[in-house]
């Protein structure tokens, strides 16, 4: 089986997996609580805990699959886009494990992840297709032709989406991250309330700057109290700009790139309005949206194996 480990951010997550691609553990460990008091991700100390956590979290794993160590022939690991020091406590965990037992690994590029979280048991969708990844530190367009890989065909050109969620619930008063409480909370909320702009920005990119300025002047231009009676609308209205954004640039990217099949990936793809709102895409299952290391074991079935000991020298990289 195929072990594999993601530590960009501020999940600890170790997975076990199939070569065939199913998942027999998926551990994830999410610091979202400790980096809540500071309203987003520290990276230091985002570091500091995946260090403690990392064993644990294999430990779980190796139990919830009912293996050792002894059954993983491959280790995938993510070495970026990332937090570097967040990514190198993972990156040097998997060449400490697999140089204990000349285990070859695999890097994985976090994006390829998050789109191999489509290839999955038990209904992986083969590529082609075009894919929409959307999460705190992305949005993309991407063509994908095989496993292997993909072009990007568009890309944000400020804030991602999941940026855009989070930035907006700090406006809210919401907790971080602010995705989550944000579809919550526009269930009460009527989404026509207030209008946004959704920028139109040429070719296949994304923007959503604009987006969160006119958030905060609408928030600052109300009165406290009809603030607090409106926070719903607000939030409902918000997440409307960013979905309509989101699922117009992807229907007019796949109309004019012929591609029959679209597919959205990323933390944003657990959105329920982004989901319900392009219903013949094939969204990632709800729990392989987040960060999680099933996709990074996944991915690590399409990669490029390192052998022992070229991998020791293997290094994270912070931006793609
Ligand atoms: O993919 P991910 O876990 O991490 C990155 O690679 O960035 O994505 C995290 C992002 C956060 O910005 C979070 O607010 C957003 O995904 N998110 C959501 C939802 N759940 C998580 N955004 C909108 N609606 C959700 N239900
Ligand atoms: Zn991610």
């Amino acid at each position: 089986m195929i072990l594999g480990v993601e530590t960009s951010c501020d999940e600890t997550a170790v997975a076990l997996v199939t070569h065939d691609g199913k998942i027999l553990a998926n551990v994830v460990s999410s610091q979202a609580d400790l980096h809540a008091r500071y309203g987003g991700v520290v990276p230091e100390i985002a570091s500091r805990h995946h260090l403690e956590l990392l064993l644990p979290v294999l430990r779980e794993a190796l139990a919830e699959a009912r293996a050792t160590m002894d059954d993983v022939g491959t280790i995938g690991v993510t070495v970026g886009p990332g937090l570097i020091g967040a990514l190198r406590v993972g990156t040097a965990a998997a060449k400490a494990l697999a140089w204990a037992r000349r285990l070859p690994v695999v890097p994985v590029d976090h994006l390829h992840g998050h789109v191999a979280s489509l290839y999955l048991e038990p209904e992986p969708l083969p590529p082609p297709f075009l894919c929409l990844l959307a999460s705190g530190g992305h949005t993309m367009l991407l063509d994908v032709r095989d496993e292997s890989g993909y072009v990007v065909v568009g890309t944000t050109l400020d804030d991602a989406a999941g940026e855009a969620f989070d930035k907006g619930a700090r406006l809210l008063g919401l907790g971080y991250p602010g995705g989550a409480e944000i579809d919550r909370l526009s269930r009460d909320g009527d989404p026509e309330a207030f209008s946004f702009p959704v920028a139109r920005v040429s070719g296949h990119d994304f923007s959503f700057s604009g987006l969160k300025t006119a958030l905060l002047y609408t928030v600052r231009d109300l009165p406290p109290r009809e603030l607090e009676q409106r926070r719903a609308d607000l939030a409902a209205s918000y997440q409307r700009a960013i979905v309509r954004a989101l699922v117009e640039r992807t229907l007019a990217a796949a109309e004019s790139l012929g591609a029959d099949r679209v597919a959205v990936v990323g933390g944003v793809a657990a959105n329920s309005e982004l989901r319900a709102s392009l219903p013949k895409a094939v969204a990632a299952p709800l729990p392989l949206c987040t960060d999680n290391a099933a996709m990074i074991a996944s991915a690590a079935r399409y990669g490029e194996a390192i052998q022992y000991p070229h991998y020791l020298a293997l290094d994270a990289y912070a931006a793609a």
